[in-house]
């Protein structure tokens, strides 16, 4: 659900579509997704949607910043995650049963679960993977899924793997997300081979289709993924990543679009407005007209620019960025603005709707006059643009009345601060 920010600033105010393309900027230079280069990245966004983007895998070198990242913050990220919830695994050919490796007990009357160390491991000793999925609000990963969403404008999942013996997490497989597998600590042999199944979606997984869509024999790729290389990989692609008998850790980024199908879905949800869809089936040679009439209006439907438009709204203004928190400058009612030296960024995965004037972030659409969108354009292109740049770049602007927009904009979670 999309809600309108009640934004009441003079530059920031509600204007139909043919008032803005008459002085918008936008009509003329379309915006592609992330066209700034990247620090993970060697290419250009544009590049990379171009060349890589679900098709063909793409292997960057020494590209990750992993700085100082070691063993101590890996075990954290593993220790504050919830063990006893599906999303994390101990895999050792077979994933572990639950019970195994984690424990209950009440903790003054409160159920807790922590892992049962001496068998996690005697596991990894062994050669099994711990692995932790959907990691949130860790900020050491949080920062490598933030460059990915801006870079791919997409929903970006983390999951991170630990091992230390030479076995497999799993036997080759395809994943049904484009993930970017980022080496932080240690090396990891990566084979590849080419999709027998193209383009699979999550009620695809390798495991159940493998007799039907058999794995290459041949590899596409045979590498060792080294820290600070970052490697993408399509969905589809069969894969089997293997430790090498020494320390590994690395994340996986899993990024979410739209697909196609969820759009179907979304039109069947509305489909029921159609009589013709509420008839009931009697026999074939009397409903043949009926489901004629209805594959007519399901093709209008699906082909109409105003619906994609609204389902892709939706998609979006569903999404959210979990922002960083600014308590004692949001939240305290002594403290009227943000700093001219925060930086700012908008709290979206990318800037949707600027070519129709308007923007979606963390669940807020604004509707915005030609002023608006400049400004917007620019926080959007320069994510952690300080307050002070934006007075220099719009001169024309009262330095109060932006300080306070950008201010309210903060408030209301549609942008966030970066640094201050
Ligand atoms: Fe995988």
């Amino acid at each position: 659900m999309v809600q309108e920010a009640p934004i009441t600033i003079n530059f920031l105010k509600i204007k139909n579509r043919a008032s803005w393309l008459v002085e918008g900027v936008f009509d003329k230079v379309p915006y592609r997704v992330g066209s700034l280069m990247g620090p993970l990245f060697n290419i250009t966004a544009n590049e990379f949607v171009d060349c890589y983007q679900e098709k063909k895998p793409l292997l960057m070198k020494r590209t990750a910043s992993v700085g100082d990242f070691c063993w101590r913050d890996a075990n954290e990220i593993m220790f504050r995650s919830d063990v006893k919830s599906n999303d994390f695994k101990l895999s050792f050919g077979r994933v572990v049963p639950k019970h195994e490796y984690v424990e209950s007990y009440i903790d003054i009357g409160t159920l807790r679960h922590k892992l049962i160390k001496p068998v996690v491991y005697e596991y990894l000793r062994k050669g099994a993977t711990l692995i932790a999925n959907k990691i949130k609000n860790e900020p050491l990963v949080d920062r490598y899924a933030r460059q990915i969403a801006d870079f791919t404008g997409r929903q970006v999942v983390s999951s991170a793997y630990a091992a230390f013996g030479s076995k497999d997490s799993f036997r080759c497989h395809w994943d049904t997300r484009d993930v970017f597998a980022i080496q932080l600590i240690g090396r990891k042999r990566w084979v590849v081979y080419e999709p027998s199944l193209a383009s699979p979606l999550y009620t695809q997984q390798s495991k159940d289709y493998e007799q039907q869509y058999p794995c290459p024999s041949t590899p596409y790729m045979d590498f060792i993924l080294e820290a600070g290389d970052v490697f993408y990989l399509p969905r589809g692609w069969w894969h089997n990543p293997l430790p090498l008998g020494e320390p590994t850790f690395h994340l996986a980024l899993g990024t979410f679009p739209a697909y196609t199908m969820d759009y179907l879905s979304w039109m069947l949800k509305q489909i029921p407005e159609f009589i013709g869809a509420r008839q009931s089936l009697v026999e074939w040679e009397g409903d043949r007209n009926n489901l004629a009439s209805v594959a007519q209006y399901i093709s209008d439907f699906v082909t109409a620019p105003e619906n994609y438009h609204r389902f892709m709204d939706e998609f979006v203004g569903a999404t959210r960025v979990e922002s960083t928190l600014a308590m004692e400058i949001l939240g305290d009612p002594n403290c009227s603005t943000v700093p001219d030296n925060a930086g700012i960024r908008l709290c979206a995965n990318k800037p949707h709707g600027l070519a129709d004037s308007y923007i979606i972030a963390n669940g807020t659409k604004l509707n915005l006059d030609e002023q608006g969108l400049r400004l917007m354009n620019c926080i959007a292109h320069q994510p952690g643009v300080s307050l002070a740049t934006l007075f220099t770049k719009f001169p024309e602007m009262d330095v109060a009345k932006l300080r306070q927009l950008i201010t309210q904009l903060c408030r209301q979670d549609v942008l966030e601060l970066t640094h201050y």
